[in-house]
């Protein structure tokens, strides 16, 4: 923090020694300790921080919050530790900085690991900050934003230390569903430490300079021999795009710290307040950007195009922020608005995979759907989706109970549901998209979109072997024959006049209509009021 935005004490410290008889004296001890707090971990520690490419937790805060809004909490708070001649390091503030602030006018708690004060590590009294500014988030519905930058458990407390991990843990799962929880992984996060962030709500890594593993690097080497390094084993890339633990790849800090001010701007502050409403009243007459949309898909079923496209012609400003980007592209979640209002919106990506279903997909896809719910944030599904990825690596790996989980979200949801299938919408995947079915309150469908059991070629397969053997005896191009039947199964069994004709649809409307339906059915659900039956709490396969 410079100067200038320090908590406001008073002058900065006077050289002559204080008089603490005095009251003027008891001010400039006051003035000496603060500035003692602020500077504790000194010069050259904070210059191995900045050489690392990374700021100090002081200097994070003061970039994430609105500026001059930081009011610290227990700056004065110091270990009590003996073991290890601790008692002779006894620190201003331990290794976090926690408090209160606000990020675009909107109350906010916050606490930054200080690496630069025992590796960031976590002991009794850096719990107990942590625990107390969290409480106050939950206490208050705001949401607590955790910086997270340490070596873990402080290893000369032992299991005191690993006590205080419990507590947090815990209130992490306390405030899940009540306070939106985001973690800034901004250094190490090693062993259990690395729960807390996974526990909350959205994970942002920095490129390079962020870890986060369970075990590391010389543990793995011992116990199976694997050889490892650092960065491949749990860096920011690795966790965007292989594990799905992070939500954003951060290029520096800079950029993690807008994400997270962003992201922010689309959520409420708790589950019982609204998203902030921003003034932006929709035209409702059709433009020439919205036209666009009528050549999205291609005339060919199996030419990809590209989901960001659809999305861009119905949110406000065409400004979406994606969230997991790098994980399971084959679905895009992400936050728009939709007049002035947070949407959470979720694609199949027909340029991905050709936007199949698979484990990654229906869990990240889930879980946002389960976030969306838990906050208030009406979702619109677009649906494009060939049926679920076939073959044994994914029946092994528990696509039954784990692809139950986006069935289970969407069914269990109460928020205002809107869905509009572009193209296919396949099988079980038809379902599990937001159907009406499932609990979707209003379902359109483009003219190009083909709803059935499977596509018209496996319907070939099966429902015409006669007819292609015959073409086969009688010479005829089969290929041709193939295509013609496929045609005419899509046009008749899948066609979604088929599905709006019994009320599986709501409507079936014009690409370029899509953004002014969706208005039109949002305004309508604003009211919406749905409960799910009393109970402790469902049972979610896992
Ligand atoms: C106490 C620690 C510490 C820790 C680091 N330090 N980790 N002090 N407890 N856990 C101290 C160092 O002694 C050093 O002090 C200063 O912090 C900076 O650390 P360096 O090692 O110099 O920094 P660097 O080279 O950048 O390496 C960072 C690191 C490494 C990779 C994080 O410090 C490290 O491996 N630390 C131990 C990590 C670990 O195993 N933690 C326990 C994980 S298990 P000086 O005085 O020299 O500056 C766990 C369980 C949680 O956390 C369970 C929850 C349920």
């Amino acid at each position: 923090v410079g100067d200038g935005e320090r908590k406001v004490v008073g002058d900065a410290a006077a050289p002559a020694p204080a008089d603490l008889y005095t009251t003027a004296g008891k001010l400039q001890d006051l003035r000496e300790r603060y500035h003692e707090a602020v500077t504790a971990s000194g010069a050259a520690a904070i210059e191995k921080q900045h050489a690392k490419g990374k700021k100090t937790a002081r200097e994070r805060i003061e970039q994430l919050l609105d500026h001059g809004s930081f009011v610290e909490l227990d700056e004065f708070v110091r270990h009590r530790t003996h073991a290890f001649g601790m008692e002779k390091k006894r620190p201003y503030g331990d290794a976090v900085v926690t408090g209160l602030g606000t990020i675009h006018g909107r109350q906010v708690a916050v606490y930054s690991q200080d690496f630069t004060i025992f590796g960031g590590s976590l002991g009794e009294v850096a719990g107990e900050k942590i625990i107390k500014v969290m409480e106050h988030a939950l206490k208050t519905g705001v949401p607590i934003i955790g910086i997270l930058d340490s070596g873990g458990a402080r290893i000369q407390e032992g299991v005191v230390a690993l006590g205080k991990y419990g507590e947090i843990f815990r209130r992490n799962t306390a405030a899940s569903g009540v306070i939106p929880q985001l973690s800034i992984v901004m250094g190490p996060a090693a062993g259990g430490a690395v729960y807390s962030p996974a526990l909350t709500d959205f994970v942002i890594m920095v490129d390079k300079t962020s870890q986060m593993f369970v075990t590391g690097p010389d543990v793995i080497k011992t116990v199976t021999g694997e050889d490892v390094g650092m960065e491949e084993l749990g860096g920011a890339l690795t966790h965007n795009t292989r594990s799905g633990v992070a939500h954003y790849l951060a290029s520096d800090e800079d950029d993690a710290l807008d994400y997270a001010r962003t992201l922010l701007s689309y959520l409420p502050d708790n589950n019982l307040s609204e998203p902030p409403v921003y003034e932006a009243e929709a035209e409702l007459e059709i433009t020439d950007a919205d036209r666009r949309l009528n050549t999205v898909i291609p005339d060919s079923p199996n030419q990809p195009y590209d989901v960001h496209t659809v999305i861009e012609h119905i949110v406000d400003d065409g400004e979406f922020l994606e969230t997991q980007p790098l994980f399971a592209p084959n679905i895009v979640v992400g936050f728009g608005r939709i007049e002035g209002r947070s949407v959470g919106i979720i694609a199949n990506q027909p340029s991905a995979m050709a936007g199949t279903l698979n484990i990654d997909a229906g869990e990240k896809a889930a879980r946002f759907v389960r976030f969306c719910d838990a906050f208030s944030i009406p979702i619109l599904t677009l649906v494009d989706v060939p049926g679920y990825l076939p073959g044994t690596d994914q029946e092994w790996t528990g696509v039954i109970r784990r692809g139950a989980k986006l069935l289970y979200a969407y069914a269990e949801a109460t928020v205002p549901l809107v869905t509009v299938i572009t193209r296919k919408a396949y099988g079980g995947a038809y379902i599990v998209m937001g159907s009406k079915q499932l609990g979707a309150d209003l379902n359109y469908a483009w003219p190009t979109a083909e709803i059935a059991v499977m596509g018209g070629q496996g319907a070939v397969n099966i429902l015409y072997r006669g007819e292609i053997r015959r073409a086969e005896e009688a010479g005829e191009d089969v290929a041709a024959v193939r295509t013609r039947l496929a045609n005419e199964y899509t046009y008749n069994v899948a066609s979604p006049f088929l599905a709006a004709e019994r009320g599986e649809l709501d409507g079936v409307v014009e690409p370029a209509a899509t953004r002014i339906v969706v208005v039109k059915a949002l305004r309508a659900l604003r009211t919406k009021r749905a409960d799910q039956p009393p109970k402790k709490h469902g049972n979610i396969p896992l």
